[in-house]
């Protein structure tokens, strides 16, 4: 049986565990600061297991020996943005979060995949990448996938098909600088310019762009989980099941796209050993210039890390 952990058992962490458990992907140890948090919502889990008909095992603890020998390590853990806490601010405080829980990673799962999602997503992956020391390969982050199922299933309302018809692909870090590829995005292959004027298309980039923002300004508190969530248990099936699944997520680059020493949403193809390869496909001048504008602000967050 896999053993999966996921650190941070808030909105993200707790419906990670939930569609992990529903996806039969094994064993779930869910970890949280806060005492009794995550033994509550995992024992909450573990009764639904026989209407859900999973047969794993959730645990849930404040103590990190419990993660040991995980096959794969999710990092959820850290603060959403409040009023008045700058990126900066929200940067600082999560890297901390960060470090703690790569040393800890580093001590009871080394030979873990780490998949990150505390934001700020790029700086935070990079973060871990240097914290944990382990390969490349094995540290990612989940943005492009939620991304790319955001904009998506805008699409699919718009043109007024089937969500399952879609394939839709963003790029680069997240936040608002993202760039969605709507000449990579199609209904059954068809490119979604066939169907939808340019203004809607752009309209619906914009609308992906500032998709998680949506959804802040409606709940007042906290962000996105479901999508996010369900974005996290796609790539954890991909590791899990070795099915090669071609997605966008931040990795480590080494000259891929231009770049060097970043972490950055590109396609990648992602299977048991982790990021089996990155993917370079052609973009066009304005979109190349969106992503080096894309790279710059997640280059100027890592420069503030304590690495
Ligand atoms: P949340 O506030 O509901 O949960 C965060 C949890 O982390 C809390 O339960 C907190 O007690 C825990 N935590 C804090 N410090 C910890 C530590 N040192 N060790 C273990 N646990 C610790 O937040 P939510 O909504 O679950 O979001 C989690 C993170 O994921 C945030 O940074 C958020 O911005 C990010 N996020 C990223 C997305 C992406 O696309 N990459 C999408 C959605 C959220
Ligand atoms: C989102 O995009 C907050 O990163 C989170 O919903």
């Amino acid at each position: 049986m896999n053993k999966i952990s996921v650190v941070g058992a808030g909105n993200v962490g707790a419906s990670t565990a939930q569609r992990l458990a529903e996806g039969k992907f094994g064993d779930i140890v869910l970890l949280d600061v806060i005492p009794g948090l995550p033994q509550g919502k995992a024992l909450d889990l573990m009764q639904a297991a026989p209407l859900m008909g999973y047969d794993v095992n959730i645990k849930g603890t404040n103590d990190y020996a419990d993660i040991e020998d995980s096959d794969i390590v999710i990092i959820t853990a850290g603060i959403a943005r409040k009023p008045g806490m700058t990126r900066d601010d929200l940067l600082n405080i999560n890297a901390k979060i960060t470090r703690d829980v790569c040393g800890n990673i580093k001590q009871y799962a080394p030979k873990s995949i780490v998949l990150t999602v505390t934001n700020p997503l790029d700086i935070i992956t990079y973060a871990v990448y240097k914290y944990t020391g382990f390969e490349k390969k094995k540290v990612f982050g989940m943005s492009g996938l939620l991304d790319s199922s955001r904009f998506a299933s805008f699409v699919a309302k718009e043109v007024g098909c089937s969500v399952k018809d879609v394939d839709a692909m963003v790029l680069g870090g997240h936040g608002d600088n993202m760039v969605p590829l709507p000449q990579y995005t199609t209904v059954s292959g068809i490119p979604i310019s066939e169907f939808l004027p340019q203004e809607t298309i752009d309209r619906l980039i914009k609308r992906t762009i500032n998709a998680g923002a949506e959804i802040v300004s409606f709940l007042m508190e906290g962000s996105a989980f479901y999508a996010p969530s369900a974005a996290v248990a796609s790539m954890v099936d991909a590791i899990i099941n070795d099915s090669g699944r071609m997605m966008p997520a931040s990795v480590y680059l080494e000259g891929e796209y231009g770049f060097n020493d970043v972490c950055l949403g590109v396609p990648i193809k992602l299977g048991k050993i982790g990021v089996e390869k990155i993917i370079e496909i052609d973009l066009t001048p304005e979109q190349k210039a969106s992503l080096s504008i894309s790279e710059g602000a997640v280059r100027s967050g890592i420069e503030k890390l304590d690495i």
